[in-house]
């Protein structure tokens, strides 16, 4: 199964290091995936808008592919750690964007960074999970969380909706490709740790309950 046909299994790790290889070497896919972004285009201006709220503090971004937002959004974290299970791109994340406040580091299962994060933030990662797949991430990232951390998670295709409930939410202005909606019920009560907060009109992140 392809990827952008649904979930990925994490554990199918051929497949992330088969399409990580294949956009190092066409560009277009590599655009895609993993090149620099478009300053002007809607996702990073609706991102940096919500990174407003959160300057001058310490990241942790959870599948950070090759590395590409540790740029973005360089003027706003005082440190920055990228993490990622997919070897080629931290490889690549670490030759590309490593900083004296931007550092990068391959990860398995039930990883653990023994540090903690004033913000953590997860693009385009969950939407390929399955919920086993979701909830053992998010115990993870609960290891990196002090009292007042929050969670971040932005998400361009909402994997565990069945089509039509996606349809209708990207045709309702409401959703507008951004947050989870959901899932919301269902991590609070796989993941107690965990609650949703409401932090603008369009932004839900997830704190220590
Ligand atoms: C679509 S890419 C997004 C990369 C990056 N966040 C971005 O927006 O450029 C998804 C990334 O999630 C990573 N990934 C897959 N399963 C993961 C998991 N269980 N935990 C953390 N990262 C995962 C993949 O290796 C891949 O780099």
């Amino acid at each position: 199964m392809s990827i952008w046909n649904g979930k990925w299994d994490y554990h199918s790790q051929d497949m992330f290091d088969e399409r990580t290889d294949r956009a190092l070497h066409d560009q277009s896919l590599f655009a895609r995936d993993g090149g620099p972004l478009d300053p002007d285009s809607e996702r990073v201006v609706y991102i940096k808008k919500i990174f407003d709220w959160f300057k001058g503090k310490s990241y942790l971004e959870v599948g950070c592919g090759f590395g590409r937002w540790s740029d973005i959004l360089k003027d706003y974290y005082t440190n920055y750690t990228g993490v990622d299970p997919t070897k080629a791109r931290i490889e690549y994340a670490l030759k590309t964007y490593e900083t004296s406040r931007a550092k990068f580091q391959h990860i398995g299962d039930g990883w653990n960074l023994y540090e903690n994060f004033d913000v953590i933030f997860c693009f385009a990662v969950i939407q390929h999970l399955t919920m086993p797949d979701t909830i053992a991430l998010l115990k993870c990232i609960v290891k990196h969380m002090h009292e007042d951390t929050k969670v971040i998670l932005y998400e361009g295709r909402l994997g565990w909706f069945t089509e039509e409930e996606a349809e209708e939410l990207y045709a309702s202005e409401k959703c507008s490709n951004h947050m989870i909606y959901k899932p919301i019920g269902i991590l609070e009560m796989e993941v107690p740790e965990l609650k949703w907060r409401q932090i603008n009109p369009l932004t839900y992140v997830l704190v220590r309950s």
